[in-house]
């Protein structure tokens, strides 16, 4: 027991907070920045020339991911001291690579927003070892290599922390996701001339991250959290995780193919990415059919409802965004005509947001409570207003994700059915588009007062279930 915070199991827990508060300020820069591009989507010259289309963009996107990671690491800070039952390796590292990790997000971001990105590969020279000027992982190299260094020192921190305690399912099904995460970042420094084979390999980076080892991440978050909040057997969670990741991996890596169908890699592809790419959908229903059948077992009511219903929240969620969303467009033949369209957007969105953003909410949900002195849970109205972020969140994303759809179905209809000769322009297509935009920037909204109300959640106190009269903070 922790005398500063009865409410943590180990002292050094609490370096966590700091993670999930910085990546908390991040996606609320993802979304402002994301709402700037909904409505340059239908005022083309909103912002220009200060922020052009393409700089939100790659801020929108790097912001999703960074503060995603911080998410994670925070997550395995928490998460990692209690299952190894002992306390973190060095909880002065976690916060020196907490600094380290913040400073050179910030510092690349208004690298962005400040230079011309031209300039910026200039200014950090990355003609040195060009990494640059490719989606999502357009960090100057310095980012790329300082991003490597923080990766080492946590993956240190934790390792060592799982090596001299308890080893269970879950940290060793993290740690092995955690580690697989650094080493497919490698290939962001291989960046080969040839254009087919650059694609190639940026692939192991973007599809192995998050139809690949992220899903062990999540997995292993979703089992913590469940334990915790059903009272469960481990040993039932255990065996769901093995299926769950058993099926992520046998499923995904072969399904990277379904990226290879127009690059130029050999034709086998066609049918490898078409067929293990329609069973990647297992997995997430895997993870629905997990959820719900520990809480309809559980063994206690847990007084947080709220990560409760984050937990269950984010299995269907992915389901629909990753498995339903992503089996619509993953068949070859489909894939032909749906390739690169608003069909590809619609699918990314429910996807990052149901599987990557909901399950690190659920971690936040879960341990955050814990990490400010409060107790199991804050008190009936913080959770009634996280429980409105959460529908509201939820909602306006998947109405973004349909609009979207039927966005990407017109632009189908009439830019890639045609025989050639007759297919409408791009521009000229994005014109007829325009409805489902306005109507998707409103619902961008919706989704940005979900996120206040969240953020307004953990302004309550709580109730202060032990004596002592503590300051949360
Ligand atoms: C949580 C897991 C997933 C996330 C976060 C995710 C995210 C994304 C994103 C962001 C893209 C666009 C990449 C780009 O910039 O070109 C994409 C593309 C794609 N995803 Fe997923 N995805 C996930 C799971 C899946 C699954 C399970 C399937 C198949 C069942 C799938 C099928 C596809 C396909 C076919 C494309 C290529 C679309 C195109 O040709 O334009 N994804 N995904
Ligand atoms: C947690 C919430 C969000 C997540 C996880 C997310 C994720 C993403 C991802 C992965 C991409 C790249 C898509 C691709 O390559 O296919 C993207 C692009 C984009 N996002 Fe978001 N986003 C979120 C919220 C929003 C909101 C609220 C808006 C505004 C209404 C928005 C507007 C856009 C736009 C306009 C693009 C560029 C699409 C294009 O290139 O044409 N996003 N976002
Ligand atoms: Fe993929």
């Amino acid at each position: 027991m922790n005398p500063g915070n009865p409410h943590l199991k180990f002292a050094s827990q609490a370096v966590a907070k700091p993670y999930f508060v910085f990546a908390l300020m991040l996606f609320v820069g993802q979304i402002v920045f994301g709402l700037v591009m909904g409505m340059q989507y239908v005022v083309g010259d909103f912002l220009f020339p200060a922020i052009p289309f393409n700089v939100a963009r790659m801020v929108h996107t790097n912001l999703l991911i960074v503060w995603l990671l911080f998410g994670f690491m925070g997550a395995a800070y928490y998460l990692v001291p209690e299952e190894a039952d002992r306390e973190l390796h060095s909880p002065k590292l976690a916060i020196l690579l907490f600094w380290v990790f913040a400073i050179a997000g910030v510092l690349t971001i208004l690298g962005y927003l400040l230079v011309p990105y031209a300039g910026l590969a200039k200014l950090t020279h990355n003609e040195l070892l060009p990494t640059m000027g490719r989606e999502f992982l357009e960090q100057p190299t310095i980012t790329k290599l300082g991003i490597v260094v923080v990766a080492l020192g946590f993956l240190y921190n934790i390792g060592m922390t799982l090596l001299k305690g308890r080893k269970t399912v879950v940290s060793v099904v993290m740690m092995t996701g955690l580690v697989g995460l650094a080493v497919f970042f490698l290939f962001s420094f291989y960046n080969p001339e040839n254009l087919a084979r650059d694609k190639y390999y940026w692939w192991w980076v973007v599809h192995l991250w998050v139809e690949g080892v992220w899903e062990l991440i999540m997995g292993s978050m979703l089992a913590f959290v469940l334990i915790k909040v059903t009272g469960v057997d481990r040993e039932v969670v255990e065996k769901w995780l093995y299926v769950i990741i058993a099926m992520a991996l046998i499923t995904g890596i072969i399904g990277t193919g379904h990226h290879y169908f127009w690059i130029g890699a050999p034709g086998v592809w066609l049918w490898l990415g078409s067929i293990f790419s329609a069973l990647e959908p297992l997995p997430f229903f895997a993870m629905v059919l997990f959820a719900f059948n520990m809480v309809r077992r559980r063994r206690r009511e847990h007084p947080n409802k709220a990560a409760s219903l984050w937990a269950l929240g984010t299995t269907v969620t992915a389901f629909l965004g990753a498995g339903v969303w992503g089996f619509l467009h993953t068949l070859a033949p489909v894939n032909y005509y749906t390739h690169g369209t608003q069909l590809t957007a619609a699918h990314g969105h429910l996807a990052f947001y149901g599987a990557y953003v909901m399950i690190v909410i659920t971690l936040i949900s879960y341990a955050m409570p814990r990490l400010r002195g409060i107790g199991e849970a804050a008190d009936a109205r913080a959770q009634s207003l996280e429980i409105w972020a959460f529908w509201l969140m939820t909602i306006s994303m998947l109405l973004i994700t349909l609009l979207l759809t039927a966005a990407g179905v017109v632009q189908v209809w009439l830019q890639r059915m045609p025989a050639d000769g007759a297919a409408m322009p791009f521009m000229a297509t994005v014109d007829q588009l325009k409805v489902f935009f306005w109507l998707r920037l409103y619902a961008g909204f919706g989704f940005f007062i979900g996120l206040i109300c969240y953020l307004l959640s953990f302004r309550q106190r709580g109730r202060l279930t032990v004596g002592v009269a503590q300051q949360a903070g």
